[in-house]
C-alpha cells in the first residue's frame, strides 16, 4: 500500500513536469506601449513573486504570447486593487507610466 502511495505521487510529479515544460519559455520582461506612457511589466519578478505559477495569468488573464496587444489593464487591476496582493492603481499611476510626461488624467 505504502509502495502504491509512493507510485502514484511519482507518477503525479511527472505528469506535473510534463505539463510545465508544455509551457514557453517567459520573457525577462515586457513593454507595453499606451497612450498614457509604456509600461514595462517586470515578467520574471512577476513569476518568482508567484512562485513559477504560470496559471495565476495564463490563460486566465492573458495568452502566453505578447503578439496581441494588452488592449487594457484590467488584467493587471487582478492584483494591483486596494487590498490586492500589489500596490493598487489610483495614485501609483508613474510606478508603471515612468514615462508619463504630462499630469494624467483619469485611469482607463
Ligand atoms: C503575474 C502574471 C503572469 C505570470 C505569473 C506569468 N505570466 Fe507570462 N505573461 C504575462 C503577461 C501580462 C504577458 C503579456 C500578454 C499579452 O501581451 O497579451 C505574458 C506573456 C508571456 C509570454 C509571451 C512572451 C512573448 O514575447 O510573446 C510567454 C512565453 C509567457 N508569458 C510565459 C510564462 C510562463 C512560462 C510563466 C510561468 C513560469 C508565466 N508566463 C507566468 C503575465 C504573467
Ligand atoms: C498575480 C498578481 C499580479 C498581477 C496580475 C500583476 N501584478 Fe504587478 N506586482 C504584483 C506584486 C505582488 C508586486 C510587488 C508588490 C508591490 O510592489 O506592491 C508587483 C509589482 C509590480 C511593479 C513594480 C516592479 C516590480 O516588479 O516589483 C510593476 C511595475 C507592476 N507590478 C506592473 C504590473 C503590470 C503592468 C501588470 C499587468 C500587465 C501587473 N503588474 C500584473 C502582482 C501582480
Ligand atoms: C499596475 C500598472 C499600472 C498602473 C498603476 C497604471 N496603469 Fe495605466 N496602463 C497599464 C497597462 C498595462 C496599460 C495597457 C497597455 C497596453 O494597452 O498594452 C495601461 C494603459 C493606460 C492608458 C492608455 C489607455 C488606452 O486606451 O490606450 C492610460 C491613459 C493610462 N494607462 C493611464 C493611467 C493612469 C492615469 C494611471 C493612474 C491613475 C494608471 N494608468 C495606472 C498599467 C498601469
Amino acid at each position: 500500500m505504502r509502495y502504491a502511495i509512493a507510485l502514484l505521487a511519482a507518477v503525479t510529479l511527472v505528469g506535473g513536469a510534463v505539463a510545465v515544460a508544455q509551457d514557453r519559455k517567459p520573457p525577462e520582461k515586457l513593454v507595453f506601449q499606451s497612450k498614457g506612457g509604456d509600461v514595462t511589466f517586470t515578467h520574471a519578478a512577476h513569476v518568482n513573486r508567484e512562485k513559477g505559477e504560470c496559471a495565476t495569468c495564463h490563460e486566465k488573464l492573458w495568452p502566453q504570447s505578447a503578439k496581441e496587444p494588452l488592449k487594457s489593464s484590467e488584467g493587471c487591476r487582478a492584483c494591483h486593487q486596494a487590498g490586492g496582493k500589489a500596490f493598487e492603481m489610483p495614485g501609483n499611476c508613474v510606478r508603471c507610466h515612468p514615462t508619463v510626461s504630462s499630469p494624467p488624467r483619469t485611469a482607463p
